[in-house]
């Protein structure tokens, strides 16, 4: 039976700590005009795929119009959608649907820069003192000809920070790549133009907002130097990259203070309460400050990117989990995020292990916090390998003198098109995905007569249908998308993770075998769903996970 997603009360006002999140990236999901990239229409059609597997909120990847240098992270007006993707219309035609479902909507919405062709833009490039002169921020070079960049910042994407601009004879700063300009938000006409703009959508009826790189929003205002580190690539837990510390130009305090006043503008809208969840790297003992800061409520969630690179193995998920209940304990709540739109596909990073991969989806959906699903990932749409010199990415196109051989060793992806690929819907040609008249904009993974919706939805032990079933499984039980979590410290060790998931008089125990080696049962409760067919033996197979039955009252 699909979940009926109906019973999960609209009005209830903490919806979204129960939610679950399928992100659709729409260039990739379906194509329903024949021109090879997806669209909103396409979106509406598979809105029942969505449902079926349980999930209750879709975040949706930009739409809005857009150059598409960054596919949609470069805006050029906010106030309209892009023609690749539908018109208004669609728009609310597809808020209807979704909400016709009692599902949620989130839309994505890019605060910090707007893309080089906004209006808005462009005047404030034309000349020191228009209007706009001051909605981007503008400094005058360093040296005696003015010809070096006001300071040592560098980007997030590894580029520069600063764009020499002839026209104004200045340099303009972005926190991402040159096209991307960063919005100053010491000038308040600025943060009020942006709220406006939030309160538009939220007038058309999103359910809230994905706030992208919301670490970024603000910026030293006096341009101090960043100091030196000794890490060439960033990780998830420490904003360095290139040897650079990203100290002044992220994280900066005036950004967890705008998450509160952010939270103000939400907050004037009711029934349903609307969400905002944060884009944000670093360690998560700083980035809770984006959901409270000096006694006021921010952001509702933040996505905690460590769980990516966490290895997977036992004792490591078990610390990962600790770091999650001590940095956001209830009212705060943990986000569970293993992929997205920029990140290696999860079977790729599992070595293609469907076994492991169902563990995961047992880890993510029974555990305290949002679990974020983005599109495939429940199918096991493996990372489709695309050379940095064919790359359509932005983020490829600067790396292309990196040699590939480096790039095929990593773990992580450097040419965002590898994980951009399109959905799988079946055996057809392109899977489905686009008309054969068509030519996809990425090309579509090889083994997708193997892997694809219609194929999996047919067998039981799929693992569309193991997200199925974990989904409506923490759905249907308060103990799952609400309870508490401890950890079952006794239960666990080198191979073995466990923790409690505690509501009522509800008790249960979810136990993972992250190893390669059968380990017997320490418990013969009633299983309530394994990850294997014959979970209910003594002991757990390789990479088995169960629910198991702690107490009922
Ligand atoms: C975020 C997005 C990424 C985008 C960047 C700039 O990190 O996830 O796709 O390129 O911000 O907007």
């Amino acid at each position: 039976m699909p979940v009926d997603s109906t019973d999960l009360a609209l009005e209830d006002a903490e919806w979204w700590k129960k939610t679950t999140v399928y992100h659709v990236y729409p260039r990739s999901f379906f194509d329903s005009n024949g021109d090879g990239i997806g669209d909103i229409p396409g979106i509406i059609e598979k809105l029942d795929y969505i449902q079926y597997l349980g999930y209750e909120t879709i975040w949706i990847s930009p739409f809005t119009e857009s150059p598409q240098r960054d596919f949609g992270y470069d805006i050029s007006d906010y106030y309209a959608i892009s023609p690749h993707y539908g018109d208004m219309a669609l728009f609310e035609k597809l808020v209807q649907e979704v909400h016709g479902r009692g599902m949620k909507l989130v839309f994505d919405l890019v605060l910090n820069h707007t893309s080089d062709q906004h209006d808005w833009f462009k005047e404030s490039a034309s000349s020191r003192d228009n209007p706009k002169a001051d909605w981007y921020i503008w400094r005058d070079g360093k040296g005696r000809n003015g010809t070096r960049a006001p300071n040592n910042w560098r980007a997030m994407a590894g580029n520069k920070a600063w764009t020499y601009y002839p026209e104004r004879d200045q340099f303009n700063y972005t926190a991402f790549l040159p096209f991307q300009p960063d919005l100053n938000y010491h000038n308040p006409e600025v943060k009020e133009a942006m709220f406006e703009i939030a309160r538009f959508w939220l007038n058309k009826g999103v359910d809230g907002f994905r706030l992208d790189i919301v670490s970024a929003i603000y910026e030293d205002p006096e341009l101090r130097d960043n100091p030196i580190s000794f890490r060439l690539s960033p990780s998830d837990q420490s904003l360095s990259i290139f040897f650079q510390h990203l100290k002044h130009n992220f994280l900066h305090e005036k950004s967890f203070e705008f998450a509160t006043e952010l939270r103000d503008v939400v907050n004037e809208f009711e029934n349903p309460k609307r969400i905002l969840i944060g884009e944000s790297h670093g360690d998560e003992g700083v980035i809770n400050r984006f959901c409270h800061h000096e006694g006021k409520n921010g952001l509702h969630a933040v996505f905690l990117f460590k769980a990516i690179s966490t290895p997977f193995r036992a004792p490591n998920y078990r610390n990962l989990l600790m770091r999650f209940e001590e940095h956001f304990p209830d009212p705060l709540l943990p986000t569970l995020v293993f992929a997205n739109h920029d990140r290696n596909r999860v079977i790729s990073r599992l070595g293609g292990s469907v076994k492991k991969a169902k563990l995961l989806a047992l880890f993510q959906f029974t555990c305290r916090g949002i679990p974020f699903t983005y599109f495939g990932d429940e199918i096991g749409i493996p990372r489709v390998r695309i050379p940095l010199k064919q790359g359509k990415d932005a983020i490829a196109l600067q790396h292309n003198w990196v040699p590939q051989f480096l790039v095929d060793r990593s773990a992580e992806i450097l040419n965002r098109d590898e994980c951009r690929t399109p959905m799988l819907w079946n055996d057809e040609a392109y899977a489905g995905f686009c008309h054969t008249s068509a030519q996809p904009w990425l090309p579509v993974a090889e083994n997708f007569k193997d892997i694809n919706v219609e194929k999996q939805m047919a067998e039981p032990d799929s693992l569309l249908n193991f997200y199925r079933k974990v989904i409506c499984l923490r759905n249907e039980t308060p103990a799952l998308n609400a309870g508490q979590l401890e950890i079952a410290h006794d239960f666990c060790n080198r191979k073995m993770l466990a923790y409690y998931r505690i509501a009522g008089g509800e008790k249960y125990l979810v136990l993972l075998n992250m190893s390669r080696y059968r380990l017997k049962s320490p418990l013969d409760n009633e299983v309530l769903l394994s990850t294997h067919a014959q979970g209910k033996e003594t002991h757990f197979q390789p990479f088995e996970g169960r629910v198991m039955v702690a107490a009922h009252h």
